[in-house]
């Protein structure tokens, strides 16, 4: 049972929760395979690019001027042409096997956040937008969508592969988008007023907390390695244990140092995680010769990454000269953590304590649109409670009560800073 309701006075605006529901559950059947009931709309796919034509008809329905640009990002605008806008935004794409919300549920609020304001019919001084970034899942490796808007898009990021061996640029020519117009997608910083983003938590502080809203005022960031331990791979009958270089028994080790690291050089929102290893030669009766397994490190705080990142391989430097082995590293990727914009995230604290919602301040362990964005333009999150903490499955899953108090809280607060109240 939720404690807390978004109670609206006689000049809070609304949503209509009627209308994101019904919004919700047809972009949910895009893309959704009958088998597993899970949403296939991978970036770039045909079912991503119809989830992206629909989202478009419904823009132009809402009376917004709706346009994709050459990145594939879909926008709704409304009010004033030559005015900055106070953008909301998040992504219609999804993983494999995907949820309803993760990503569509904030596109489908700020849909609604344009529908009522232009319902009210006040004049507003700055311009509202809806933003729909494309890939923010990853498959062509980093936030296509966001990136381009911040011009961060670079030619050679076109010759992506991702693992189904899909190339970026061929992707997007199927689709009938010309490649080099993802490269001219770039928004002069000063055309953005500020970013405002809801998306689902993705994990189980709300739920657990019964509170329907969090204001994200950090966003992790992240360190990914591939690391190596190579010893020597030999009988397992016949070398006698203390001969052996056994690259598993590194990762082992390893493994149980990684709570004094986090304990000795974290703080309270660390993660240190091993979620993929390969044993090699991979044989019952052979001690393994090599291991390969993944590192990913995330902290809301840079220096804390840093630090983390060091005891990581001063650890694995002692082990691997304790055990006889070689260990080598792969950066494979680094995103740094981002603040979210203190104006901003106190514009939508006043704004829940308006509603009589509360007005928690928590980071975000997942990366988003934002964490680019907020590059050029303030920018701040609204978290809406994941059921159980799940999401990246079919199961994700938000109660309507708490998706009508985010998506109140957005709507105020975009109005507020579009200046309609
Ligand atoms: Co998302």
């Amino acid at each position: 049972m939720r404690t807390a309701r978004a109670h609206v006075d006689a000049t809070g605006l609304r949503v209509d929760i009627e209308r994101i529901k019904r919004d919700v559950l047809a972009l949910g059947e895009i893309g959704r395979d009958p088998e597993d009931r899970g949403v296939y709309r991978m970036g770039f796919s045909e079912a991503d690019m119809e989830g992206r034509r629909w989202l478009l008809a419904r823009l132009a329905e809402a009376g917004a001027e709706a346009w994709m640009d050459g990145a594939g990002n879909v926008h709704g605008r409304i009010g004033r042409a030559d005015a900055p806008a106070v953008v909301v935004g998040s992504h219609t794409d999804t993983v494999p096997r995907a949820g309803m919300l993760d990503g569509a549920l904030g596109v489908l609020c700020g849909l609604e956040c344009l529908r009522a304001l232009r319902e009210r019919r006040d004049a507003l001084p700055r311009a509202v937008e809806v933003v729909s970034f494309s890939d923010e899942e990853g498959r062509f490796g980093g936030m296509v969508g966001s990136e381009a808007f911040c011009g961060l898009l670079t030619p050679e990021s076109l010759w992506f592969t991702a693992l189904d061996g899909a190339v970026l640029r061929d992707e997007m020519e199927r689709r009938g988008l010309d490649p080099m117009g993802a490269l001219e997608a770039r928004r002069p910083p000063e055309t953005i007023d500020a970013y405002l983003e809801l998306h689902i938590e993705q994990g189980p502080v709300l739920d657990r907390a019964g509170e329907p809203v969090g204001l994200v005022d950090h966003i992790a960031g992240l360190v990914k390695w591939l690391v190596r331990f190579r010893g020597e791979a030999n009988h397992a009958g016949t070398t006698p244990m203390e001969l052996r270089r056994d690259a598993f028994m590194g990762l082992a080790d390893f493994a149980h140092e990684i709570p004094r690291i986090l304990a000795e050089n974290g703080g309270e929102h660390s993660r240190a995680t091993i979620g993929k290893a390969a044993i090699l030669p991979g044989a019952p009766n052979t001690v393994p010769g090599e291991v390969e397994f993944s590192l990913d490190v995330r902290d809301t705080d840079a220096g804390v990454i840093a630090d983390l990142t060091d005891a990581c391989r001063r650890a694995l430097g002692a082990i691997a000269r304790r055990r006889g082995l070689m260990v080598d590293l792969e950066v494979q990727s680094e995103i740094a953590p981002v603040a979210c914009d203190p104006g901003l995230v106190d514009l939508l604290a006043e704004t829940a304590r308006e509603l009589g919602l509360p007005d928690r301040r928590m980071p975000s362990g997942a990366a988003h649109d934002a964490q680019i964005v907020a590059g050029i333009a303030p920018a701040a999150m609204i978290f809406v409670p994941s059921r159980e903490g799940q999401s990246h499955a079919p199961a994700e899953w938000t109660d309507w009560a708490d998706v009508e108090a985010g998506a109140t809280l957005l709507l105020n607060a975009v109005a507020r800073r579009a200046g309609a109240r």
